[in-house]
C-alpha cells in the first residue's frame, strides 16, 4: 500500500540526524500475515546509499498492536498506522529495540509522543554522545517509559514473546540489540544483527529511483537513464556502499579529472552533486555482489568491528536464539520477511565460534575470499580504532 502525498510524507525533524531523504520520507505498508504482521518501510542513508529502515507491528491476541523498532511518525506512517488501531486496537507496547543504532532510536521519542497510550519498553545499556543523558532528556516520555527486564518471563508480553538481549560494552558505549520470539507466528524480530541482501531493489527504495540511477553510472558524463537494468545495477553497487563503505571494486578519480567530468557532465544540478561523481567501477565488480546476495548474513561492520569485541556473549546469545523455532526473520533494514531457521541463523554466526571446524559455512569456495577482500576497508578502520583507544582488541575479552 502507499501514498504519494508530499505533505504526509514530510519530516520535520530530519536535522537532528541528516539522512537521505531528508524532511521528506514516503513510508509503505505491507501485510506480512493477514491480520496479524505488518511491516512499514521508508527509503534511509547517506549519500544515495538507499536502503530500506523498517519498524514491525504485530497484533496481540488480547488485543492491540505492539510495535518493534518505530520509523519516522510523518502523517503518512501515523494514518497507516492508525487504520490498523481503527481495527486492532491501539498501540499498547513500542520496543525500542537498540542502544546504538541511533538511526532507529531517533525515532522512537516522536514516535511514542503519536501514541500517547503505549508504554515504551528500551533495550538496557542505552547511552547517548558527546553527554551522558537520561532518556527522558532526549524526548523519550518518562512516565511511560521502562527498560525491558532481562528476562523475558518477567516482560508484560511474555504469553506471546520471549526475547534475548545482546548487550556488547563498546568502552565508548554499548552495542545493544532485543531479538523478539513470536511465538504464534514463528516469526524472529531483530534489528541489524542479520540481514538478506535481495537480488533486486526492495519497492520503497524504487519508489524514488534516482539514487540507484545515480550509482548505475560509469562515470559523470553519462546520463541518468531510468531502465530495469540500471535501477539493477544501482540496487547492487548501493549494497556494497552500505555494506563496506568502501568495496574492494571501486577507483577514486584524481581532483583534477572529478572537475572536468563535472563540466562535461549532462546533468550538473544540485540534487546530482553538481555533476561531481569520483568513484570508478572496476570490471568484475558484481562477483562482490554474487558473493553476499541472498543469504543470511550478519554485516560486515558487526562481523569485523563490533562482534569480535564478546564473542563469547555473542555466540551464547545466538544459541539461544537458534532454539527457537521460528521460520521466518524480519530485520529493521534490506529484505523482509526473509524465509529462515534456527539452523541458518545459527550458521550466520560461525565466523565467531573460535572450535567451529568450518566457521564460513554460508559462504561457498571463493565468496569469504571476496567477502575479506571488500571487508579491508572495515578492518583498516577497526585498527585505527583500537589505536585511538575507542575500540577494544578483540583479543581482550
Ligand atoms: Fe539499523
Amino acid at each position: 500500500m502507499s501514498i504519494n502525498n508530499k505533505k504526509e510524507q514530510k519530516w520535520g525533524w530530519w536535522f537532528l540526524l541528516p539522512l537521505y531523504p531528508y524532511n521528506r520520507r514516503a513510508t509503505i505498508r505491507k501485510e506480512v500475515l493477514k491480520d496479524q504482521i505488518w511491516i512499514f518501510e521508508q527509503p534511509h542513508g547517506l549519500l544515495y546509499a538507499v536502503v530500506p529502515i523498517r519498524m514491525t507491528v504485530i497484533k496481540l491476541e488480547e488485543g492491540g498492536l505492539l510495535v518493534y523498532c518505530p520509523i519516522a511518525p510523518t502523517q503518512e506512517c501515523v494514518k497507516l498506522v492508525k487504520e490498523l488501531e481503527a481495527t486492532h486496537g491501539k498501540i499498547k507496547y513500542i520496543i525500542h529495540s537498540t542502544s546504538s543504532g541511533l538511526e532507529h532510536k531517533i525515532f522512537v521519542p516522536p514516535f511514542a509522543r503519536r501514541f500517547p497510550h503505549a508504554e515504551i519498553y528500551c533495550v538496557p545499556s542505552q547511552w547517548t554522545f558527546p553527554l551522558r543523558l537520561p532518556l527522558s532528556w532526549v524526548g523519550f516520555p518518562l512516565h511511560r517509559t521502562k527498560f525491558l527486564p532481562v528476562d523475558w518471563r518477567e516482560s508484560p508480553f511474555a504469553k506471546e514473546f520471549e526475547y534475548h538481549i545482546l548487550d556488547i560494552d563498546l568502552t565508548q558505549g554499548s552495542f545493544s540489540e532485543v531479538a523478539m520470539y513470536h511465538k504464534s507466528s514463528r516469526t524472529l524480530l531483530v534489528t541489524d544483527t542479520v540481514i538478506n541482501v535481495p537480488e533486486k531493489p526492495p519497492e520503497i527504495v524504487q519508489q524514488n529511483p534516482f539514487p540507484l540511477l545515480f550509482h548505475a553510472r560509469e562515470t559523470a558524463r553519462d546520463e541518468l537513464m531510468d531502465n530495469e537494468f540500471n535501477r539493477l545495477k544501482g540496487w547492487q553497487r548501493i549494497c556494497l556502499f552500505a555494506l563496506y563503505f568502501r568495496p574492494s571494486m571501486i577507483d577514486t578519480v584524481s581532483i583534477k579529472q572529478l572537475i572536468i567530468d563535472a563540466i562535461n557532465a549532462p546533468n550538473r544540478s544540485r540534487r546530482n552533486y553538481f555533476g561531481l561523481f569520483p568513484f570508478r567501477w572496476l570490471s568484475g565488480w558484481q562477483l562482490s555482489f554474487l558473493a553476499i546476495r541472498n543469504r543470511l548474513l550478519v554485516a560486515p561492520i558487526l562481523e569485523s568491528l563490533i562482534l569480535p569485541q564478546a564473542s563469547k556473549k555473542v555466540l551464547n546469545w545466538a544459541n539461544l536464539v537458534s532454539l527457537w523455532n521460528f521460520e521466518q526473520i524480519i530485520p529493521a533494514h534490506f529484505d523482509a520477511p526473509i524465509k529462515s531457521n534456527a539452523l541458518e541463523f545459527k550458521k550466520a554466526f560461525t565466523f565467531i565460534d573460535k572450535n567451529s571446524t568450518n566457521p564460513y559455512l554460508l559462504y561457498p569456495s571463493g565468496d569469504r575470499q571476496i567477502y575479506l577482500k571488500d571487508a579491508n576497508f572495515i578492518q583498516i578502520l577497526e585498527k585505527n580504532l583500537i589505536r585511538l583507544g575507542i575500540a577494544k582488541h578483540p583479543n581482550c575479552e
